[in-house]
């Protein structure tokens, strides 16, 4: 069967940035069937020609290395534009006799990509249930659906409800991006492919868990979203969350989409829920200087730009366990990490020559130097008894063939494609995750809410923060990937 792609949201910038060249790093590998039809779809009038010839240049650009206008022209005749306004069910009709007009056969394939502003989900959705697009008696239909769902629980809630009036739950793909990077993925393998971390991956080894998503970038233009959003929206209810189930889970009984999202949701039916001065304690706020300089931000905005929680999963595993849970714009560096920080020896026997061993260290580094590193002991060489931390070290992305990691977005698509949900989020659990979010955003909206500390760009956030978790007798892991 050939399948059809259809982005609503033609002319936005996912769309000329990750979309069409991941589909065309896709097409560039062989994993798309040679004819398989991309239809861009948006309010702008494009002839197709035009339209191709838009996305030529930062196709080349964002693809990988391995561009060329052969394999461009192969890949772009059959990329299609079609005009059409959301609010105009009539374009829905029309869309439809031209993706007929365009399918070989009665029984292709579609996954429509949902990549317009997120307040037109829902009539975008209910256009496409009216007009017959999500009916997938010919071939099966598929939706995909940017971040953000909903702004919070209610509104998640509304947005699920009126998806399935349209399409059913097997047919919905709520995208993550960090779930498509490679090295998210590689936790997976990590935990249940090796049979020796497993058995110390519990609260009888670990001391606390950090998980880190630090970046330089400030917020540029997107304060209209942004300072409505902020940081607790932004990235922890959807990517940091996602970290953190994939980590703290259960192994599933076999790598297989509902099975793999139960367990995920169980890690958040877990999450001890805060009361009155919990959320002053166990979470942090800070906004860097400048933010309010930004253009569009609204003077004297509280929007925080990092924040830091403490969150913990009551459950067998993990009870009592720490999980630091970190984001910040205008940080030091741009790094994604999680670090499994193990308990200390027991009993120190060669301290007092040195100093206290600082408990073994596996540190995950999500991106952008993607690897994993294990932090020990050892002996310094020639010296009475000291010891010393070193490391081991392994790189994902020498190890990767030709040394280029893929796009989030290549192998989401491609997952959409083939059926396979595993990496997107179910219904339940994006409703659970903002069920966690919701109270914090309402406590620093409260009268009791945790101090915002400024903090200068350039740094890991506000210095408070160190002190924070210096006073739960834990250190931020302050390191800054070296691109080898
Ligand atoms: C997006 C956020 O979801 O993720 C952005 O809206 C953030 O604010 C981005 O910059 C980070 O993604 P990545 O893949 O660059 O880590």
């Amino acid at each position: 069967m050939s399948d059809t792609i259809v982005i609503f949201g033609a002319s936005g910038d996912l769309t000329s940035r990750k979309l069409i060249p991941a589909l065309y790093n896709l097409f560039a590998k062989n994993r798309l069937a040679n004819d398989s039809r991309v239809v861009g779809v948006s309010r702008s009038k494009f002839e197709h020609e035009q339209w191709r010839a838009s996305l030529r240049e930062t196709t080349e650009k964002f693809s990988s290395d391995s561009f060329t206008d052969e394999t461009w022209e192969a890949f772009s005749q059959n990329v299609f534009y079609h005009p059409g306004d959301i609010k105009n069910p009539d374009d829905f009709v029309s869309l439809e006799k031209f993706l007929q007009s365009i399918e070989p056969e009665k029984s292709c394939g579609r996954v429509y990509y949902l990549s317009t502003m997120p307040q037109l989900y829902e009539t975008a959705i209910a256009q496409m249930g009216k007009a017959g697009l999500a009916d997938d008696s010919n071939g099966y239909r598929r939706v995909i659906i940017e971040k953000p769902f909903g702004t919070d629980l209610n509104t998640a809630k509304a947005l699920n409800e009126s998806i399935h009036h349209a399409f059913r739950e097997d047919q919905i793909y709520r995208i993550d991006h960090y779930l498509g990077k490679e090295t998210v993925q590689n936790i997976f393998a990590l935990r249940f492919a090796n049979s020796i971390f497993e058995p110390i991956w519990n609260r009888n080894f670990v001391d606390h868990i950090q998980i880190t998503v630090a970046e330089e970038v400030v917020i540029g233009r997107r304060a209209g979203y942004y300072d409505t959003s902020g940081i607790l929206r932004d990235m922890f209810q959807n990517h940091l969350l996602q970290l953190m189930m994939i980590t703290a889970m259960e192994p599933p009984a076999k790598y297989d989409a509902a099975l793999v999202r139960d367990e995920k949701v169980k890690v958040l039916h877990s999450v001890r829920t805060m009361h009155g001065s919990d959320f002053a304690k166990n979470t942090f706020r800070g906004q860097y200087d400048g933010y309010l300089q930004e253009e569009g931000v609204p003077a004297g905005s509280e929007t925080a730009t990092f924040a830091g929680l403490k969150l913990y999963c009551d459950n067998w595993r993990w009870k009592n366990v720490p999980f630091y849970l970190r984001s910040g714009k205008g940080m030091s560096c741009r790094t994604t990490q999680i670090v499994i920080q193990f308990k200390n020896v027991p009993h120190i026997l060669f301290g007092e020559k040195t100093r206290e061993p600082l408990g073994n260290r596996l540190v995950i580094q999500v991106q952008p130097a993607e690897g994993i590193q294990l932090h020990f002991e050892t002996k310094v060489p020639d010296s009475e008894m000291k010891t010393r931390t070193s490391t081991l070290d392994f790189s994902f992305r020498h190890t990767a063939n030709g040394g280029s990691i893929p796009d989030a977005y290549q192998r989401l698509l491609m997952d959409a494609i083939q059926g396979d949900a595993s990496l997107f989020a179910r219904g339940d659990e994006v409703e659970l995750a903002w069920s966690i979010i919701d109270p914090i955003i309402a406590a620093w909206q409260s009268p009791a809410a945790p101090e915002l500390f400024s903090y200068p760009t350039g740094l890991w956030g506000p210095t408070e923060s160190s002190d924070w978790i210096q006073s739960q007798k834990r250190e931020w892991f302050d390191v800054c990937p070296v691109l080898k």
